[in-house]
Order: structure tokens, then C-alpha cells, then sequence
């Protein structure tokens, strides 16, 4: 049976917290790049620079060689399947695949191939889930890896939510933990997956007095559709975030890429409360983690 990591919910309480304590505390050491190992497979058919090369990394720590798959030079191009495309790269010693696509849900018919490792590497507006799972052990090695210092905890989520899937995977993640979410957004990018464990607010101000963590997040550009990205200035001018914005114990997170001067102020930059290369640093470790979790029998 494969083992995918598509969402969230692929993974239980105990996983999640086994895969950030091996982050935090215990990475898998560097070895030697074996050819001999079933190979990586790295397939993005959008752009990517810290996860793709988080990735890399992560599996050639695991001795694992890496095989990029730019569908731009491939026969994706050529109306190739995904499926099709895996079931070929498995018969040349590809065992697991990380994969980014702009298509929402269409990895989930791929978790039928037998034999492989899947981890979505962020599918459209769907989700990200290394990306929630690496800001979480982010937070938990802030609180001294102590889980139980997660319950009651406010973060944050403010920008563009609406086609955010690490704000869709951390919708899921935080209330299995205890993490009180809080979505900041103009009206017209509130989620449409929001339930009664989520709470949203238009009101920046009120909102960053109570918490402990603010995320912000890039406007995507790229998955607005017609007139969409008119609202742009409007939130540039509404909920813009500088150095004075935050109190002195708040911490600043962000998955990357920062536009700076949009939803962050250049002020922010180097900013001892920013977090923002930390998760950098841990999506290493947890990429490893979850690659050694899922290469077991890959
Ligand atoms: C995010 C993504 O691609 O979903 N970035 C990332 O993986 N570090 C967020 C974004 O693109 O803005």
C-alpha cells in the first residue's frame, strides 16, 4: 500500500508530533548518496524555490538521489498523465514523489498507485501540509517542545486566505493541538472552509493586541481569477503590518516568498521577533523526517 502525505488529516496526532520531534531533536544524519536506494522524485509544475530545494536536500541527507521533473521539458507537456508519468519513473527506481501542481485535489487519485511514497508539496488553493507541519515544529521548539505549552495558544493568519492552502492546512492542524486560529483577511478573501472552529475578523488592530503568533501571507497573484486583484491596495492600505504594529513578545512567522512593502513592511526585516528563517531552517528537518517516514518501504 503507499503511503501518501497529501493533507493534514493523512496523518495522526502521535505522527505529527513523532515527525517534529525528529525535526527538532533528532534529524536524520547526512549519509553518503546511494544510487542504489529507489530515487526522489521531485515534480513541480509550478514555481518553487525554498520547498523544491528544502526537498533536495532533504532526501540527498537521506542518501537518496533526486531527480527533478520540470514539466515544462517533460512529457507532462506532451499530455502525459501524472499517473502516467509516476508509473514510468517508478519502473526506473523513482519510489517516492514530491509533488506541486496548480490542479486543487488532483493528487488524491494518485494515492491508488502501488508501491510508491506521495507528499504534496502544495496542490492550488488545497494544501501544504510539510508547510503547516514545519511552522508547527517551528512553534513547538519555541515553546521548549513542550506540547502542552500549545494549548490556548493564539496565531494569527492574516492576508490572503481565501487561496492560501497553508492557511487551509493549518485550519485543520491547529485545533487538534489546541491552537486557537485566528483569520484576518478583508471580506472578500475570507475562506470558504471556515467552520465553527474557526474564528475571522477584518479588524487588524484588535486582532494583533491578543496574539502570540502573527503569520502573514503573500498575495497570490497567480490564483486570482477576473478582477480579483483589485482589492490589492485596498489591502496593502488596510492590513500592511510593520515593526510597531506587533508588541514586544510577539513572534512574526511567514512561509516565503515575502513580497516586503505589501503585506510586511521593509521594517520588519531583521526583526528579532521574526521566526521566518527559523522555518526555513526546520523544513529541512521535518522534509527529512517525513521523507524517512515515508521512503521506509520506498
Ligand atoms: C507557499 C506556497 O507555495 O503555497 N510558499 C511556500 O511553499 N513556501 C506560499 C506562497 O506561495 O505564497
Amino acid at each position: 500500500m503507499a503511503k501518501s502525505l497529501i493533507r493534514i488529516s493523512d496523518l495522526t496526532d502521535a505522527e505529527i508530533l513523532r515527525l517534529c520531534r525528529t525535526a527538532i531533536e533528532s534529524p536524520p544524519a547526512a549519509r553518503h548518496v546511494n544510487p542504489a536506494l529507489p530515487a526522489v522524485g521531485l515534480l513541480f509544475t509550478e514555481p518553487s524555490t525554498r520547498t523544491r530545494i528544502s526537498f533536495e536536500r532533504a532526501a540527498q541527507r537521506l542518501g537518496r538521489s533526486t531527480i527533478l521533473v520540470d514539466a515544462k521539458t517533460t512529457s507532462l507537456e506532451k499530455g502525459e498523465t501524472m499517473a502516467d508519468t509516476l508509473l514510468n519513473l517508478r519502473a526506473l527506481g523513482v519510489g517516492t514523489f514530491v509533488i506541486r501542481t496548480p490542479e486543487t485535489g488532483s493528487l488524491e487519485e494518485l494515492r491508488a498507485i502501488e508501491d510508491i511514497g506521495l507528499v504534496n508539496a502544495g496542490d492550488g488553493i488545497g494544501e501544504h501540509p510539510t508547510q503547516a507541519l514545519l511552522d508547527f515544529a517551528t512553534i513547538l521548539a519555541a515553546r521548549g517542545g513542550d506540547v502542552n505549552k500549545l494549548q490556548g495558544l493564539k496565531l494569527g493568519i492574516l492576508g490572503d486566505l481565501k487561496r492560501s492552502r497553508v492557511a487551509r492546512s493549518w485550519s485543520q492542524l491547529a485545533p487538534r493541538f489546541g491552537i486557537e486560529l485566528v483569520l484576518i483577511s478583508p471580506g472578500d478573501w475570507k475562506p470558504d472552509w471556515m467552520t465553527s472552529a474557526h474564528r475571522w475578523t477584518d479588524d487588524k488592530r484588535s486582532a494583533l493586541g491578543e496574539l502570540d503568533i502573527l503569520m502573514a501571507l503573500r498575495i497570490q497573484k497567480e490564483r486570482m481569477v477576473a478582477n480579483q486583484a483589485q482589492g490589492t491596495d485596498d489591502f496593502v492600505r488596510r492590513f500592511h503590518v510593520s515593526a510597531a504594529d506587533l508588541h514586544p513578545r510577539q513572534k512574526l512567522m511567514h512561509p516565503g516568498p515575502v513580497n516586503w512593502g505589501i503585506e510586511l513592511a521593509e521594517d520588519l526585516k531583521s526583526d528579532p521577533r521574526s521566526l521566518i528563517l527559523a522555518q526555513v531552517e526546520m523544513g529541512l528537518g521535518v522534509r527529512s523526517a517525513v521523507l524517512e517516514f515515508l521512503t521506509e518501504r520506498n
